[in-house]
């Protein structure tokens, strides 16, 4: 194991400065080496902020100067592909920002490209590293809520980012699907344990901007009689954000934000929680912590690799049917 890993970061925008940053300078296993973006000004406002040595406009020469035991790459969504491309001919661990591309065929190419590299992939999935799913998946595992057949998932808030190429379909592949849903999508099937999906019936919303959806809300069907649905939107809370996940088994149900468990006793339900001590507090600043510590793991040959490129491409295709389902107005089969 290595004492300290040695990073670098490739983009330097919101979600590296509220979320990464923050949490790399406090890990202290971590330095971060040299940082690249193509807006200069920005990175040296965030070289005398976090202290950082060497700073790059020119993503060959970050990558010809430097040695890394790991990259992580924080650019539009467009970009992403061609950058893992060419940092895999330097760095063999490579964190990727979700959604990992723009559609199934691009996440594809890339994944087939990366496994020919043999380079070491994890996507920006956070949600599964909220401390309460977490707790919730190993419900599951032990089989508390019997079988699961049910997952009721909603996620409402304003988007993520607020430049121009987030509503742009050309670079970030598509609207709240491709913010809120994508990442939802992927707790709801890692809590199944990643059944084959069957069908999607979907239907979209375009109120605000033409060219990506501002809401959808979808059914999910897997092969295994089990059900998805849900809600997403960037437009429909009046509150600044909404989570919930239900889970529903055939011996009790799990809900989040905050966590309650609920085991079926005859005709009704026990709760085994404690609404009045449940908290959500700071969950979802959680999730990215443990992210990114999975993350210096697996690179430090401590953990397993997950959330990875072949998961990413089977939520994209997952994705993809649910577009094309919202535009045909019928049920799609996978
Ligand atoms: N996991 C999450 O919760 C979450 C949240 C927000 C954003 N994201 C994802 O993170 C990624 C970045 O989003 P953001 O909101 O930070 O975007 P942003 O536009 O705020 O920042 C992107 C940065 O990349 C830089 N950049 C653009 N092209 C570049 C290139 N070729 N080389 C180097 N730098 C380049 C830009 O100058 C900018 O500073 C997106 O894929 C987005 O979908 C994930």
């Amino acid at each position: 194991m290595k004492k300290e890993l040695e990073i670098g970061i490739i983009g330097c925008g919101a979600v590296a400065q509220i979320i990464h940053l923050p949490i790399l300078k406090k890990m202290s296993n971590v330095k971060i080496k040299a940082i690249c973006d193509v807006d200069k000004r920005k990175i040296l406002a965030i070289k005398e902020k976090y202290n950082i040595d060497l700073v790059y406009t020119d993503i060959k020469k970050f990558f010809v100067e430097n040695e890394f035991d790991a990259v992580m790459i924080l650019t539009p969504t467009n970009t992403h592909k061609e950058i893992a491309e060419f940092a895999s001919e330097y760095c063999k661990n490579i964190f990727i920002e979700k959604p990992v591309a723009r559609n199934y065929k691009e996440t594809e190419e890339l994944r087939k490209s990366l496994e020919k590299a043999n380079v070491n992939v994890m996507v920006g999935f956070n949600m599964r590293f909220r401390p309460d799913a977490m707790l919730m998946k190993s419900l599951v595992e032990a089989k508390e809520f019997g079988i699961p057949y049910l997952i009721r998932v909603g996620w409402f808030r304003p988007k993520s980012s607020s430049q121009n190429w987030f509503v742009k379909k050309s670079y970030a592949g598509g609207g709240v699907i491709m913010d809120l849903a994508i990442n939802i999508i992927d707790l709801a099937m890692w809590m199944l344990d990643y059944p084959e999906v069957f069908s999607v019936t979907a239907y979209n919303f375009y109120h605000t901007s033409k060219d990506v959806e501002d809401s959808a809300t979808a059914m999910i069907k897997t092969k295994d009689n089990q059900v998805i649905t849900f809600e997403v939107s960037w437009i429909l809370s009046n509150e600044t954000e909404f989570f919930y996940f239900n889970l529903f088994g055939t011996e009790g149900a799990g809900l989040l934000n905050p966590l309650r468990i609920f085991k079926q006793v005859g005709t009704s339900q026990l709760e085994l929680t404690n609404p009045n001590r449940a908290t959500s507090a700071n969950l979802y600043f959680k999730s990215y912590e443990n992210e990114l510590k999975h993350f210096f793991a697996a690179v430090n040959g401590l953990g397993k690799w997950v959330s990875t490129l072949s998961e990413a491409s089977a939520r994209m295709k997952l994705i993809e049917a649910i577009y094309k389902s919202a535009l045909s107005n019928r049920e799609t089969k996978l």
